[in-house]
């Protein structure tokens, strides 16, 4: 196998999607390694769990700085040391400046729980809901200086069910962020998710009839 692509996730909270990004990255044919992880708030219990397991894991808090631009400048720092090739937002809630986001350009991706580009935003499953829809999901995708868009590398569905409320859908929905993020990790670590356009394409040797992509009801 080609050089593993040295990844940092970044968080904000609880962390789930990162212990799913860490585990399937321990799996030895895996073409990503986690090389640091990074929370901007001191209380995220994400960051309490990567330090247990012995990765290497820095708080950046962005009420240090004055500016998003200044906090940003010691996330870079942070990421440069560590020689980081790819970003993985997982539950990082903080909007970055367009700056940020274009140095990492098709090299920075985020996990997002709803199909998109439907319910963009907080309260995503609320929104769901109040929609009516019978299909839920999330996605997974490259980001973009706006909000929850950008090329979109994997989608996984879930039925949302009459005696949903946001959290029941929001655990269903959590259990296959799971699968799809470390999935998409993988596509794009392995160079298989290649960027078209404003689409990207999934290379012909993998099985994108998987079972990530239906609902399963
Ligand atoms: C996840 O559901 C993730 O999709 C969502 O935050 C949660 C974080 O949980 N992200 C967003 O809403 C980003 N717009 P986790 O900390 O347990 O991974």
């Amino acid at each position: 196998m080609t050089e593993k692509k040295r990844t940092a996730i970044l968080i904000s909270g609880r962390g789930s999607n990162m212990r799913s990004l860490v585990e399937a990255a321990r799996v030895p044919d895996y073409p990503a390694e986690i090389v640091l992880v990074i929370a901007n708030r001191p209380d995220a219990a994400g960051i309490a769990w990567a330090v247990e397991h012995g990765l290497p894991a820095v708080v950046i808090d962005h009420k240090d700085y004055a500016s998003r631009a200044d906090f940003e400048r010691v996330l870079q720092a942070a990421l440069d040391t560590s020689g980081v090739e790819l970003v993985a937002l997982a539950g990082f809630m903080r909007l970055m400046t367009p700056e940020f986001v274009a140095h990492w350009h098709d090299r920075m991706i985020n996990i997002h729980p709803s199909l998109l580009p439907s319910f963009k935003g907080l309260h995503t499953h609320e929104q769901a809901i109040a929609a009516g829809v019978k299909i839920a999901g999330c996605t997974v995708h490259f980001v973009r200086a706006e909000m929850d868009s950008g090329p979109i590398i994997a989608q996984a569905a879930v039925p949302v069910l009459s005696s949903d409320t946001s959290e029941t859908l929001a655990a269903r929905i959590l259990e296959v962020e799971h699968q799809v993020y470390p999935f998409a990790l993988r596509l794009v670590a392995a160079g298989q998710a290649r960027r078209d356009g404003e689409k990207v394409v999934i290379s012909s040797d993998v099985n994108e009839t998987n079972r990530l992509y239906s609902p399963g009801i």
